[in-house]
């Protein structure tokens, strides 16, 4: 038997300061994105902006549903928006904004498991690194140089 050691590396930025002025850009279109969250059920609003390489931005909101797996997170909503809409571009960027309504988030929220599994497809697709940047309404952003990054031992078309 032997013991293997996966890394992740992340970059935490205190506030916007530092930001690149494109990721604040696509701050405040997931923030604006995040408006049109419907959550009636969890009352838990995320955004999620998309930048393209053909300079498009995409977004998208989490939509529940009365059935509650039915709903869609907002990273799935906007990834697949931007693979149906624009399927030759690839993603270099994604923006994601999550709290609740209950009260203020300022904790940085990543992406749910089954939006990471989503994203890798895209970012293998592409064969190009995707980054992730997250955040609460306010506070800390995290960034991530990947999706990989996030998701050690993805699951992928290798193994079909
Ligand atoms: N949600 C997202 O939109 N993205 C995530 O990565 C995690 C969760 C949504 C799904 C649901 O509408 C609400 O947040 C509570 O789970």
């Amino acid at each position: 038997m032997k013991q293997v050691k996966v890394e992740s590396i992340f970059f935490v930025y205190d506030d916007v300061k530092g930001i690149p002025l494109d990721v604040q850009q696509l701050m405040q279109k997931a923030s604006t994105a995040r408006n049109n969250a419907y959550a009636p059920y969890s009352k838990f609003h995320v955004g999620a902006a998309i930048l393209l390489d053909n300079n498009e931005v995409v977004t998208g909101s989490n939509q529940e549903n009365a059935s509650y797996p039915s709903g869609l997170c907002a990273e799935r909503t906007a990834i697949y928006y931007a693979g149906a809409k624009y399927p030759d571009a690839k993603i270099l960027k994604m923006v994601i904004i999550a709290g609740s309504t209950k009260n203020t988030t300022t904790k940085p929220i990543p992406p749910c498991g089954a939006c990471r599994q989503a994203i890798a497809e895209y970012e293998i697709k592409q064969e190009s690194p995707i980054e992730i940047y997250f955040m609460g309404e306010a506070g800390k952003v995290v960034k991530s140089n990947s999706l990989a990054n996030l998701l050690p031992l993805l699951f992928d078309k290798s193994v079909l």
